[in-house]
């Protein structure tokens, strides 16, 4: 009646059991539990250890007309937010409204410190995927040097085999190119986290720039004995960042070829009015479709660890700089059919004629 009277819209259910209490905190949301002190086969001390055992932070009020101090001191150091005297309720409504804003701020902050945690662990879980990632390339490295200088060492300079030494140094600076290309990826990263990812936009034609990424990347393809067809519109001129725009591009396709299991890889470029289109299409893995939203967030990736290598953060850093240029990109795919990621950049001004 009071709370009616203050103009509250009320839900409640009343229980005077164990048995009854637990049930109605399992089956319905409540904002405040309002006990009486002494019931015939309940009392308040019984009811505060049910709502604790249901794990539910809620406020707990005590209204009686018996209670006496020691008995409400008792409750309030065991977890009871408050107590009043039945006919003296002026203090209900200020009791219900502190507490319930308390409760309110009490759950915000645990939300905050999971989501909190939930970062915490991914990036430790990344920190130790990226420690892994750097020592592969550094440990090949070590065991090619490491030879090479016993070959030296070994005999007569002259008579060390030439070749032997060269196919070492050829590994060698394969491994150095790997851990530039890792701590470049890392950087990126920084760069954006901390928003200073700089742009220079000019006058930037995206055929061509796909020639010269596929041309750079001529060792992976090879290893990776996948075919790559470009289908290259010539002018898709625009205003974009060329450097980061060759991560863009680099970033697709290597992972076409990580995922692309040796099949063709077809790349176009297009354009459509004042758009841009860069599509990358392998005939690979695929992406399951509840996971396709997934990895372009940082971390994330849809393969383990063991089967493929990554940071998970190549999608994650092409979108960032799609979008940082006003375009979107998406992913179509099927399960062991392929992937086809399609970028869309706006060309920009001065260069629409
Ligand atoms: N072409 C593709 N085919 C199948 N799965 C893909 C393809 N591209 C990306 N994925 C999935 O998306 C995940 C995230 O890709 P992303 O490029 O961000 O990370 P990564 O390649 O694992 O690591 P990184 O690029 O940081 O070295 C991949 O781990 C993989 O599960
Ligand atoms: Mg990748």
């Amino acid at each position: 009646m009071e709370l009616r009277k203050a103009g509250y819209e009320l839900t409640h259910k009343r229980v005077d059991t164990y048995e009854a209490m637990t049930a109605a905190l399992q089956d319905d949301e409540w904002d405040v539990v309002l006990a009486d002190f002494s019931m015939p086969r309940f009392n308040a001390m019984a009811a505060l250890e049910t709502l604790k055992e249901s794990k539910l932070d809620l406020p707990f009020i005590i209204i009686s007309g018996t209670i006496g101090e020691e008995f409400a001191v008792e409750a309030l150091k065991a977890g009871a937010h408050d107590f009043l005297i039945k006919g003296r309720l002026a203090r209900l409504l200020p009791a219900i409204d502190r507490e319930t804003r308390e409760a309110k701020v009490r759950r915000e902050r645990r939300e905050t410190m999971e989501k909190l945690l939930v970062t915490v662990r991914a990036r430790d879980e990344f920190l130790s995927i990226a420690s892994h990632e750097l020592k592969t390339p550094i440990t090949t490295l070590e065991l090619q040097l490491a030879s090479g200088l016993r070959l030296l060492r070994a005999r007569d300079v002259t008579e060390v085999p030439l070749e032997r030494l060269e196919s070492k140094l050829v590994v060698a600076l394969r491994q150095v190119d790997r851990l530039t290309a890792l701590v470049n990826h890392l950087l990126d990263v920084t760069k954006i986290n901390a928003g200073q990812l700089t742009f220079s936009r000019a006058t930037t034609d995206l055929g061509k720039l796909v020639d010269s990424q596929i041309a750079r990347l001529d060792v992976a393809v090879k290893r990776a004995r996948c075919e790559v067809i470009v289908h290259a519109c010539h002018q898709v001129i625009g205003m974009w960042d060329r450097r980061t725009l060759e991560t863009v591009i680099t970033n697709l396709l290597t992972n076409a070829l990580k995922f692309g299991e040796a099949k063709p890889i077809e790349i176009r470029v297009e354009r459509e009015g004042e758009l841009a289109r860069l599509i990358v299409k392998d005939q690979g893995i695929g992406i399951a479709p509840d996971e396709q939203a997934r990895i372009f967030q940082r971390f994330e990736r849809a393969v383990s660890s063991q089967h493929y290598g990554g940071l998970g953060l190549g999608l994650w850093v092409t979108k960032q700089v799609v979008e940082a240029h006003g375009g979107n990109i998406r992913v179509e795919s099927v399960v062991g059919a392929g992937s086809t990621f399609t970028v869309e950049l706006p060309l920009g001004e001065t260069t629409s004629s």
